[in-house]
């Protein structure tokens, strides 16, 4: 039986992009998957399953709310849902028989079953142990549970269920104004569902800038859905159709019920590894489960690591892509790294949520002097255009050397706009010299560089 550099257990963004750069890198590599297909939950049942939704309900939204405002006339489109189904799934199809692809391009086994490691150097698939010099652990993260609640995929859904109903539901309620809620929340709305999100917190997406989660939730409301926030779901009790959320107002008094068709519990996720032994080898955990590792991805156990959802960090694909390749290049003896303050975040919403580094307020609370650029897409003439102009630009950047340290923006292709400003923060950037870019009219960049020049003698166009 073969004997390899590295296996690496799990084919999400973090696994099969780690593949691919350890073979790049000369190293004899497996990947074990389990799943029929390639590309782990964000190809099969997350982001690229959730974007194709998010971008057919847009184009009805746009149909049914700006056609006409354009002189665009006749009868709106109605929905098909069993083809918009088809198209995603066609979507999916596309996206894992490409990473298929890609295997065989570099010569990567696919070791079809579910990994155990039995030993340092030894890989359990089936029946069969492969020997490897190193083990990669992408083995990714699952939705975390709710007391009282169980979860059908039916009528009591995950992430996952909700890319799969039968049918458009009348009701909807989502538990947890995370960025799974509000995007699939989002997602139902545009269909027709009556949307409730259920949070525990007073603020949408916890932890993002204040500003924009006040702007974000506004700017929801307005597209129809509602929010009962500061309630703490208590639990659901489901038939095989229906379903009844109970929540505890935080300000106290009685339990309140509220009717759904669909319950969506969007609280979280965790990491996964269970039936990979880890207990047995002895391999150390953090207290929220994550496989704990150094500042290369290493175990406490020589010879395997981890990467992605299962370690520690925000759960997001591009991170487990940057550990995936950064810890292929420490395998193969260079220098591997990632730069944890530059993770961009993006919310798939309309308006896109964006953000990068750090919040006024963390800096704030730290003691840090910051000043804040901000701007305005009604400024911007082709946010206009283009019927977009809710929503900002905010920069944040240390006074004394005007360097950014943060930047957050909600509004038209803010999930694109970002990366200029994570480019920046890579290179130490400050405002200035995003205000001395020149930028293209008429883009929505230009809404960047008018944040920048906020930062300075002033914006052009506010
Ligand atoms: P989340 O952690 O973003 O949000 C969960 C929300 O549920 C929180 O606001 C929390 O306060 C609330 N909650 C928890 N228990 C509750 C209760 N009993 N009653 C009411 N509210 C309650 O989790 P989410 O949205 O499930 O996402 C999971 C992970 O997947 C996150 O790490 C997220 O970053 C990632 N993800 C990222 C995407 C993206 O980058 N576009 C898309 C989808 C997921």
């Amino acid at each position: 039986m073969a004997s390899y550099d590295v296996i690496i257990i799990g084919s999400g963004p973090g696994g099969y992009v780690s593949a691919i750069r350890c073979a790049q890198l000369g190293l004899k590599t497996a990947i074990v998957e389990g799943r029929d297909t390639l590309g782990g939950t964000c190809l099969n049942v997350g982001c690229i399953p959730s974007k194709a939704l998010l971008h057919a309900t847009h184009m009805l939204h746009e149909a049914e709310h700006n056609f006409t405002k354009m002189g665009l006339k006749g009868k709106s489109p109605s929905v098909d849902w069993s083809q918009m189904k088809s198209y995603k799934d066609d979507v999916i199809g596309q996206n894992t028989v490409g990473v298929e692809f890609l295997m065989k391009k570099n010569k990567i086994d696919w070791i079809k079953g579910w990994a155990s490691i039995p030993a340092a150097g030894q890989v359990k698939v089936g029946d069969e142990i492969h020997q490897t010099k190193n083990i990669v652990i992408a083995s990714g993260s699952v939705p975390s549970s709710l007391p009282g609640v169980e979860v059908d995929e039916k009528v009591v859904v995950t992430s996952t269920g909700a890319l799969d109903l039968l049918k458009v539901p009348k009701k909807m309620v989502v538990i947890g104004a995370g960025v799974i809620g509000l995007e699939l929340g989002s997602v139902y709305a545009r269909l027709g569902s009556e949307v409730t999100v259920v949070e525990y917190l007073d603020a949408v997406c916890p932890g993002m800038d204040k500003d924009v989660q006040r702007t974000f939730k506004r700017i929801l409301e307005k597209q129809g859905l509602k929010f009962i926030m500061g309630a703490a779901v208590q639990g659901v009790d489901a038939s095989k159709t229906k379903a009844k959320v109970r929540y505890q107002p935080k300000k106290g008094g009685d339990e309140v019920v509220i009717d759904a068709d669909v319950v969506l519990v969007a609280t979280g996720r965790k990491p996964y590894s269970d039936g990979l032994g880890l207990d047995a080898l002895g391999v150390t955990l953090t207290k929220r489960g994550q496989i704990a590792t150094d500042a290369k991805w290493a175990t406490n156990v020589p010879g395997i690591y981890a990467i992605g959802d299962v370690i520690e960090g925000p759960m997001l694909a591009h991170k487990a892509e940057d550990e995936g390749m950064a810890v292929a290049e420490v395998i193969a003896g260079k220098h591997g790294h990632v730069n944890y303050g530059v993770i961009p975040g993006v919310v798939y919403t309309t308006p896109e949520v964006a953000t990068v580094g750090a919040t006024e307020d963390a800096l704030k609370a730290e003691g840090r002097k910051v000043k804040i650029g901000k701007f305005m897409f009604m400024g911007n003439g082709r946010a206009k255009a283009v019927h977009q102009g809710d929503g900002f630009v905010k920069l944040i950047v240390d006074v004394e050397s005007d360097r950014i340290l943060g930047c957050a923006i909600i509004g038209p292709g803010a999930g694109d706009l970002i990366h200029e400003i994570c480019v920046g923060m890579e290179f130490g950037a400050s405002a200035e010299d995003i205000a001395l870019t020149c930028h293209a009219h008429p883009t929505f960049s230009e809404a960047v560089r008018e944040a920048a020049l906020a930062c300075g003698d002033g914006a052009i166009h506010s």
